[in-house]
């Protein structure tokens, strides 16, 4: 008599386990590179960096080589030389290799390791105004 109701209620035991993988993702997925849950956020990451190492000279007031760097689409505008940033490419990003390099900020210390891998990560996933 209860032979007929066993495998259904054994369904419904597993789904929440199932959903559960679905929501929050498998447990052994790979960390990325920035050790970041989740997406870079331009606005609350990557913008606040620029602010306090760039915008002295590519800002509202200066903007050397003809660069801008205190709004999202000053940003993706780029120099008087053309674009600083390749949305999903990171490599081909001119501003990444400079921050990489050290070359930028000029006149300051380099960038943290992890300030780069940050906006490296930005970039990659597409360079978004998030
Ligand atoms: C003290 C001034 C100063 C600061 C601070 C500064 N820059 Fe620059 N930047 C310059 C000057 C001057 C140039 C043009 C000459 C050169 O390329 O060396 C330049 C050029 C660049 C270029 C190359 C533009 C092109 O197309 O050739 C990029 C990209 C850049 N800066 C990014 C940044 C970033 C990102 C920061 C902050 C991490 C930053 N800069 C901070 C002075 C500065």
């Amino acid at each position: 008599m209860f032979r007929g109701t066993r495998v259904p209620l054994l369904s419904v035991a597993i789904l929440p386990l199932g959903l559960g993988f679905a929501v929050f993702g498998a447990p052994e997925q790979p960390v990325d590179e920035a050790r970041a849950v989740g997406p870079v956020s331009y606005a609350s990451q990557v913008a606040p960096l620029f602010a306090a190492q760039c915008t002295s000279c590519h800002g509202d007031e200066t903007q050397e080589a003809g660069l801008a760097l205190h709004t999202y689409d000053a940003v993706m505008k780029g120099s008087e030389y053309g674009t600083v940033i390749e949305a999903g490419n990171p490599d081909e990003s001119l501003l990444l290799d400079m921050i990489a390099a050290g070359e930028m900020p000029q006149e300051a210390d380099a960038m943290s390791a992890e300030e780069v891998a940050l906006i490296r990560s930005w970039i990659a996933a597409g360079a978004s105004n998030n």
